[in-house]
């Protein structure tokens, strides 16, 4: 198989064997991380600019080192300290960032769509890393890079998405890409957080804890994501912990004990997931960062390779 597409931009438009090329391609670039040189110049001489309208640590900087470690050259540019404070539009300030010849666009913004809105009007490659309560594509795929490594296999694997999964777009691109891969996914939370007609994703759904963790191979734990949320869907944090929380006693109680627990992060210890499960054997949620670069690694490296090869058409 060849892979064609010049951004990426969400799960739900990827087939599986895009989804299989982006992993397997993830798990040969995951070596050059643990050399002492981390290096490989794939990429040299391409320019990526890395543009976030919305906080982040982990994504940027994970980004930004895949395009190092592949030899680009990346620029960091954020609504802070971008001309958009000025009151420049999206569409004015991307225009400039092509004219300055950029091979490549991380975009991660808090409306829906924005990336496919700016893939039609702009020419470099753009990259979705995370768009309003939409999609996450990359996040989804370290998910599954991350469940592969550990379980062996996607197909057939029992997941269960727990929290706010109606704010997350974590969740979505979970569910759009673990049901294109064979897992059975469970969506548990809330209900004031479970969207209406989330089943017609393929998915499980319940607002019991004990119902969403005794089939589980996996649980992966979301933020609830307050900044996202209007007021009055949860009645308090302490008693969403008292309820979803994941503690050791729950665990004991409701959950399989080699039961995989991961986290997108960032964590809030002691309301979605204490900190002692956070940090406990059985945990990956660090794993999933490391993961995180290569299959960042791959995703540039694919989009640049398919930009080449239209190039070469023309
Ligand atoms: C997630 C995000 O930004 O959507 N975090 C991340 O990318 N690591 C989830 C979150 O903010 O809770």
């Amino acid at each position: 198989m060849e892979w064609t597409r010049g951004d990426l931009l969400g799960l739900e438009e990827l087939d599986r064997a895009e989804i299989e090329m982006i992993l397997d391609t993830a798990a040969s670039f995951k070596e050059i991380s643990s050399r002492p040189v981390k290096k490989v110049p794939t990429l040299r001489g391409r320019t990526i600019v890395l543009f976030f309208f919305e906080p982040s640590t982990r994504t940027r900087s994970s980004f930004e080192l895949a395009a190092k470690r592949l030899s680009a050259d990346s620029l960091n540019i954020s609504t802070s300290t971008s001309a958009l404070s000025k009151g420049e539009t999206i569409k004015d300030t991307l225009r400039n960032i092509e004219a300055m010849q950029v091979d490549i666009i991380v975009i991660r913004h808090s409306s829906s769509g924005i990336p496919w809105a700016l893939s039609r009007l702009v020419a470099p490659a753009i990259i979705n890393a995370g768009d309003g309560c939409h999609e996450h594509p990359t996040q989804a795929l370290l998910d599954m890079f991350t469940i592969k490594e550990k379980l062996g296999k996607i197909e057939g694997v029992n997941v269960t998405i727990l929290g706010d999964i109606a704010h997350s777009r974590v969740a979505r691109s979970n569910i759009w890409g673990l049901r294109k891969m064979g897992a059975n996914v469970t969506v548990c939370g809330p209900r004031t957080l479970l969207p209406r007609d989330i089943e017609k994703m393929g998915v499980i759904v319940t607002d019991n804890l004990k119902d969403g963790l005794k089939n589980a191979d996996v649980v992966n734990v979301l933020r609830i994501q307050r900044e996202r949320q209007k007021a009055g869907l949860l009645p308090s944090l302490r008693e969403y912990a008292q309820r979803f929380g994941i503690s050791s006693e729950k665990l004991r109680q409701f959950a399989r004990k080699d039961l995989l627990i991961m986290h997108p992060g960032p964590t809030n210890p002691g309301v979605e997931i204490t900190p002692e499960v956070a940090e406990s054997k059985t945990s990956v949620i660090l794993e999933q960062v490391t993961n995180g670069v290569a299959v960042r690694m791959a995703v540039l490296y694919l989009v640049a390779q398919a930009r080449d090869e239209t190039k070469e058409e023309e």
